[in-house]
């Protein structure tokens, strides 16, 4: 089939590339012509496992064209995927700005019947209120049907989750947009579950603020379990175990960051809001996640009631491994945090630098974990990163000035550390600390 996506984001680029590989002619439209240039030459513009083999994949098979041109792409499709930012506004309200901009650019180039598919993540009610805006602008109603196909994508595994989705939800009101749809996705073998348009915009926001709730429901247990000594990875274990929680998203550590979580949450709460719901889960597990990412920076001023002056390692500046993602990312929070309070911040991450430098341009950013080390008062550990997990141990006691962990993803060996003289906190699991 042919497809236009507009938006070469996380979302967008792997949504490209993956209806190019099973042998559709898709066209993505960007409009940063840099990214457009590197796309074209097999580069990729974001970190994702198996995008830059796929791009290129794709590229040599002709099935997949980048440019910055919405007009040809518009008109040469049937299938218009809209993959632009849905950022959080101050006042929690979803910032539709980049959609209605689409949107109004788009509504020229509808010479023939599209499906126009809204693939970011928006308040319920969108799609009826862009079809008005598209009829508004003068295309007639027999020339297209907006749909609502939501992306339940993890970045880093993003791929993956889009060729063997838990799901795949389609909300449309025609027939017609409801066969291509079926069409274009006959050869998944996810389940495909068609409703109305308002449910597929719920179901996306609903699923999100779930799993949220979840983390902070094993995070507000973890914090319980600091202090009364419990061990939390044994009690999510055991919660886990019972089919009906599952152990999925029942990781104890410094609360969820990335792009979406924490957009979502609230543009849940709002959009409740609006409708006259008071969201009270979404909006404690919104709570708790806020006051959980500062937990670091309690266990340091208890520690040392004055951190003026001193140095502190942040360990992990991504939202989550396997990414190069720092957007919400709990590291932002403590860092600000820690520059307030007059400390001096050291930090290294194995994939990332580049965003953070322009929000702290003074702060130090090493090349390597141990460099980050050297005469720290603390290390925070806030990504869980496979090189932290093996963390020479001796070499943190001869580099800080004081060895000092925070453990705020709970990885390092309770046994190991037993080993050294470190004083050890971690996010709920029955603590060591050698005072
Ligand atoms: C999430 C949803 O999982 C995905 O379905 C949706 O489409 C987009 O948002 P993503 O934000 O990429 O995906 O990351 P995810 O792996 O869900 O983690 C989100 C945050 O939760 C990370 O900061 C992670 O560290 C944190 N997390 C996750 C926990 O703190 N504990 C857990 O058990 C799991």
């Amino acid at each position: 089939m042919k497809i236009c996506v507009i938006g070469a984001g996380y979302v967008g680029l792997v949504t490209s590339l993956a209806f190019a590989k099973i042998n559709n002619k898709v066209i993505c439209v960007e409009k940063d012509i840099e990214k457009v240039e590197k796309l074209n030459n097999g580069i990729p513009t974001i970190y994702e496992n198996g995008l830059g083999e796929l791009l290129n994949e794709c590229l040599s098979s002709n099935n997949i064209l980048f440019t910055n041109d919405i007009s040809e792409s518009v008109k040469n499709s049937d299938i218009i995927f809209l993959a632009v930012g849905t950022p959080q506004k101050m006042n929690w309200d979803v910032d539709m700005t980049q959609v209605h901009k689409v949107i109004n650019q788009i509504s020229n180039y509808i010479d023939s019947y599209k499906v126009i598919v809204n693939k970011s993540t928006v308040p319920v009610g969108t799609q009826k209120e862009i079809s008005h805006l598209i009829i508004k602008n003068g295309v007639s109603t027999k020339n297209f049907d907006v749909v609502s196909n939501p992306e339940f994508l993890k970045e880093g595994k993003a791929i993956d989750d889009f060729f063997n989705a838990d799901r795949i939800v389609i909300g449309c009101n025609s027939l017609k947009a409801k066969n291509i749809m079926k069409k274009l996705y006959a050869s998944f073998n996810s389940k495909l579950i068609f409703t109305t348009p308002e449910t597929a915009e719920l179901i996306k926001y609903a699923s999100n603020a779930f799993l949220a709730t979840k983390i902070s429901f094993i995070n507000e247990l973890a914090n319980l379990c600091n202090k009364v000594g419990a061990d939390i990875e044994t009690v999510s274990y055991a919660m886990g175990l019972d089919k009906r929680i599952s152990p999925l998203f029942l990781r104890a550590g410094i609360g969820f960051g990335g792009s979406c979580f924490p957009k979502d949450t609230r543009g849940l709460v709002k959009t409740a809001k609006k409708y006259g719901c008071d969201f009270k889960i979404v909006k404690s597990a919104i709570d708790v996640n806020e006051a959980q990412r500062m937990l670091p920076v309690k266990f340091l001023l208890a520690k040392y009631k004055e951190i003026k002056g001193k140095i502190i390692s942040i360990l992990g500046l991504t939202f989550k491994p396997n990414t190069d993602d720092i957007r919400e990312s709990p590291s932002l929070y403590i860092i600000d945090a820690l520059l307030n309070r007059g400390a001096k911040v050291k930090c290294y991450d194995p994939k990332v630098s580049i965003g953070v430098k322009d929000m702290f341009p003074n702060i130090e950013y090493c090349e390597n974990l141990y460099d980050s080390l050297i005469d720290s008062y603390c290390a925070i550990i806030c990504t869980e990163w496979d090189e932290f997990k093996s963390i020479d141990f001796s070499k943190v006691n001869t580099l800080m000035k004081y060895p000092m962990i925070i453990d705020g993803r709970n990885i390092l060996n309770l046994n190991d550390i037993k080993k050294h003289n470190i004083y050890y906190i971690s996010i709920g699991r029955s603590n060591i600390d050698n005072i």
